[in-house]
């Protein structure tokens, strides 16, 4: 925490070069001081905004509604990959607009994933090599934003006035004059890229913790079905059930502790800096490791094993996880995540059942993979 809260102080973000080059000047992630704050501004509004508004949960929920019905006949699902396109699909459409139905997302789907692939690999710029591939998909990807927010502009008035579209995300970078054309850009990216993968992530960890748990299982689904006995034939689940779903919220945060989405940052000390005994000169790198602190045996007792109730008391909640990092530069969009994650997982808990392959295990790739993909044997439910 002493290294995260003095960012900008003694310690900067010091991102690996490939990510540098990738990302570009004007990301959140290569961003400091005054600038950094001018873009998180806008990313927290959106976030903001976007979290307390019914037609972004009616979004997502009915996007994990026409998903989870569509596997009906399926008996096996590739639950990681499938979760992915779902995050992603709930991403682009409170954006930009994009449709569930719409190809593009598919296209925008596999460039951020060449994209993630390129921030951990050795920065060669030679033709395949996943370093230039990345380079390549964020052009693309940064040229269909920018073609969009072209077109917005010359269609905007003539549109909204008629009605035809919602004002949505990229309307209001649009009409922000405090910031450029390429900032916008990096704006859009930076929020797709900070909250499709770890959420997808986020979501497979808890299905995974689940079946290895039937016990944890069954008191989750108890959960959902007394909040469904309450509410009418189809209708959508609103903020005040989000909030009665205090069980799930403790296995969210289990899932987080335990499944390490992001196991550590990259700092680099600003001036040399004596805390405690030791002395770290200046130009350091510096790696904050997040899993330490969840693994930590005087922070949690028995850390290893999966204990959903060790986060009732909610007065120590925030003193014991670091999944979303400290300080300035703490994730603005966990909340967000866990939304997208408890809507999903209220239908598929109340739809199927679900197994896993014995051997089914996540890894650190460095991102969280799955041995198996997360090989998901569903049979739907009669209750
Ligand atoms: C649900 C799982 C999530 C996890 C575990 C997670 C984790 C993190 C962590 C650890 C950081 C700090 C990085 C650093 O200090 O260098 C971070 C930053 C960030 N996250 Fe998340 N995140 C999640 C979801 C999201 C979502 C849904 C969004 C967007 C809607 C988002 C957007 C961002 C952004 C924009 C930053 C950069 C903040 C900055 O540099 O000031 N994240 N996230």
């Amino acid at each position: 925490m002493f290294v995260l809260q003095n960012e900008g102080k003694l310690f900067a973000a010091d991102y690996p070069k490939a990510m540098h080059d990738i990302l570009g000047e004007c990301s959140l992630l290569s961003a400091t001081g005054d600038f950094h704050r001018k873009l998180k501004n806008v990313i927290i509004s959106f976030i903001n905004l976007t979290k307390s508004k019914p037609e972004f949960l009616h979004c997502a929920e009915n996007i994990s509604i026409s998903m989870i019905g569509s596997w009906k006949s399926r008996g096996v699902v590739e639950f990681h990959k499938e979760v992915k396109m779902f995050t992603i699909s709930v991403m682009v459409n409170q954006l930009l607009s994009i449709r569930p139905d719409d190809p593009a997302r598919l296209y925008v789907l596999q460039d951020f994933l060449s994209y993630m692939k390129g921030f951990i690999s050795l920065p060669i710029p030679l033709p395949g090599t996943a370093y230039t591939n990345a380079i390549k998909a964020r052009k693309r990807l940064s040229a269909r934003v920018m073609r969009m927010i072209k077109e917005r502009e010359r269609e905007e008035e003539e549109e909204m006035k008629k009605g035809i579209r919602e004002e949505d995300f990229l309307d209001v970078i649009i009409s922000n004059e405090d910031i450029n054309y390429d900032e916008k850009v990096g704006i859009v990216l930076d929020i797709l890229l900070g909250g499709f993968e770890t959420s997808a992530t986020l979501l497979s960890l808890v299905v995974y913790f689940l079946a290895k748990s039937p016990s944890l299982l069954h008191q989750l689904k108890e959960e959902h079905e007394a909040i469904r006995a309450k509410k009418g034939d189809g209708e959508l689940l609103n903020l005040e059930d989000y909030q009665k779903m205090e069980f799930t919220q403790c296995v969210i945060l289990e899932a987080l502790r335990c499944g390490n989405i992001v196991k550590m940052l990259h700092r680099k000390a600003t001036h040399s800096i004596k805390f405690k005994e030791y002395v770290i000169p200046k130009g350091w790198k510096v790696f904050p490791i997040l899993t330490a602190v969840h693994l930590d045996p005087s922070l949690h007792e028995n850390p290893f094993e999966f204990n959903p109730m060790r986060w009732t008391d909610k007065a120590k909640t925030n003193k014991k996880t670091m999944a979303f990092g400290g300080g300035v530069r703490a994730c603005p969009g966990g909340e967000l995540g866990k939304l997208q994650v408890i809507l999903f997982l209220h239908h598929l808990v109340l739809s199927y059942r679900w197994k896993i392959k014995s051997d089914e295990m996540p890894i650190a790739h460095p991102y969280v993979e799955f041995k198996r993909g997360m090989l998901l044997e569903i049979e739907p439910t009669t209750s």
